[in-house]
């Protein structure tokens, strides 16, 4: 039977460029994907744009567009974030599109004929920044005497018809739901907060807006447009091929993994698979809510001017560096600092010493000593060999462990213990001074090295896919042979291998 495996990102709003936060989400997203495939999963890896809404809206009319041509320009420049963040995903849905417009109304549909929508009159808070409705209740103090929503952002009252989802009529089956998945939404801290949430009593839930034009019409009241979370939400089906049940990508659905910020783990965890389950359709598996990243100890915004474009770090200091460093530098799940030293350091030790030059001694020594071609495996191996092949061998597994847990960081360190286990390896049996001594023990320890940095730079190789494809091509590992199953399959000696070339160079500070 195939396995499959479907991961998304949220949908980003086009109201503004891409950040590193967006970009933390799709990168995190791609290694999971990446992973699955190379534990040979057939993958389906989604992201995309959210464009309607109120706050889409306003933004196009502050650019002086009309929202369609402002949001057809912004959705592109995500489309190239996601690709140069080399994001493998494989669609990229736009809410504006046909093929979502008609998934959003045959789920309008669905849940008016189940009888879960009525029409009624909204009278409340609502937060054009995020896009929600809040309680008088949940509102703080801002400043001068103003009330601001939970996150900060400018709350106003509103006050128009509105159709309503009978979200009250769910706390039971909800918290029942949440009692038989106790994973459904991770980490723990976000599940109790999402069930005292519930528990506290849930009020039905607005669907719909009737003061602005920017969404999908309401199939049959075409003076309302679906409230956009709802609308958000279902790209999750429609990429799956709803509600065409006979498209092979339907068999994907229920997604696998919904990866999200911590800020919207309540649509994603709660009105999601209640709108799902109400519509007589599969909830998700699970949805996992990552921490917030601050540059530099600031909180990132606009009139701080300290919003990084991922591009610009990029260019500067590569992709696979800047992967590397987002995933190891904070668990996943927690709040983290993007500090420019602090990926300096991290490029500079662990990549471009520990493993970097692990790689160009072993490789060089080859290519001199060897013929540069790839030696036989040790005849009789000792005891160190043994040790070290034995734990790198475990490495898959561990890290299927960590990774189902998200634990990304716990991953690399995993990975970076034997790292250091074959740097130790290495200086210990001195292969440079076995060439005078014992030509064939030589051959034998460069040969245990390239072994097992064949099977580190697989394992690396969803986290930094370009630099781990030319570590792999300078192993002699052939495109065909680079996923997990593989790595049971000894490379033959004698395998011709190129000459060697740094693959993380030391990153210099510019004088
Ligand atoms: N459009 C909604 C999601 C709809 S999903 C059906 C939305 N979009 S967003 O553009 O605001 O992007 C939200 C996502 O960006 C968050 O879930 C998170 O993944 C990421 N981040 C935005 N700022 C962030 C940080 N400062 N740090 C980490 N991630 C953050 O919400």
């Amino acid at each position: 039977m195939t396995k499959r495996y479907y991961i998304t990102t949220p949908i980003y709003y086009v109201n503004g460029a891409p950040h590193i936060g967006h970009a933390y989400t799709t990168i995190a997203a791609d290694v999971l994907a990446r992973w699955k495939r190379l534990a040979g999963y057939d993958v389906f890896f989604l992201t995309g744009t959210d464009e309607h809404g109120q706050k889409v809206e306003k933004a196009a009319a502050e650019a002086g567009l009309d929202p369609q041509s402002f949001t057809d320009r912004v959705a592109a420049d995500f489309r190239d974030m996601a690709a140069r963040m080399g994001a493998s995903n494989d669609d990229f849905i736009r809410t504006t599109e046909p093929r979502h417009r008609h998934a959003c109304s045959v789920l309008w549909q669905r849940l008016v004929e189940r009888g879960e929508i009525y029409l009624g009159e909204y009278q409340g808070w609502y937060a054009v920044r995020d896009e929600a409705f809040y309680n008088e209740s949940e509102l703080v103090p801002g400043p001068d005497g103003t009330r601001l929503a939970p996150s900060g952002a400018p709350v106003e009252w509103v006050r128009e018809p509105s159709y309503f989802f009978r979200l009250s009529a769910w706390q039971d089956r909800m918290l029942a739901f949440y009692a038989e998945n106790p994973d459904f939404i991770l980490p723990l801290s976000r599940r109790n907060e999402l069930l005292s949430f519930v528990r506290t009593g849930l009020s039905d839930l607005s669907i719909s807006r009737a003061s602005f034009r920017w969404g999908i019409p309401v199939p049959g009241d075409p003076a309302h447009v679906m409230y956009v979370w709802l609308d958000a939400l279902a790209n999750y089906i429609t990429a799956a091929g709803f509600p065409d049940e006979a498209d092979p990508r339907w068999a994907f659905w229920p997604a696998d993994l919904h990866l999200v910020g911590k800020e919207i783990a309540r649509f994603h965890a709660l009105y999601w698979p209640a709108f799902l389950m109400a519509a007589g359709l599969a909830p998700p598996k699970r949805v996992f809510a990552h921490g917030w990243w601050t540059v530099e100890g600031e909180k990132m915004s606009k009139s701080l001017g300290n919003v990084i474009d991922p591009r610009d770090l990029l260019a500067r200091f590569g992709l696979d560096p800047v992967r590397y460093f987002l995933l190891r530098e904070v668990p996943f799940g927690n709040d983290g600092d993007f500090s420019r030293r602090a990926l300096i350091t991290r490029m500079n030790v662990e990549l471009a010493n520990d493993l970097g030059n692990l790689a160009q001694r072993s490789l060089s020594l080859i290519a001199r000593h060897c013929a540069a071609t790839l030696p036989a495996l040790p005849k009789s191996p000792t005891d160190a060999d043994n040790t070290l092949l034995s734990a790198a061998a475990a490495l898959p597994r561990d890290l299927a462990g960590a990774l189902d847990r998200l634990a990304f960081s716990e991953a690399l360190d995993e990975i970076w213990k034997i790292v250091r286990a074959a740097n130790a390896y290495i200086d210990h049996q001195a292969p440079w001074a076995l060439r005078r001594t014992d030509p064939p023990r030589m051959a034998a320890v460069l040969r245990v090295l390239a072994d097992v940095l064949r099977i580190i730079a697989t394992v690396l190789s969803p986290f930094m896919p370009e630099s781990m494809a030319r570590m792999l091509d300078q192993l002699g590992v052939p495109p065909s042979a680079r996923d997990l199953a593989a790595l049971a399959v000894p490379l033959p000696a004698g395998t011709p291998l190129p000459p060697p070339q740094a693959v993380f160079p030391r990153f210099a500070e510019p004088a």
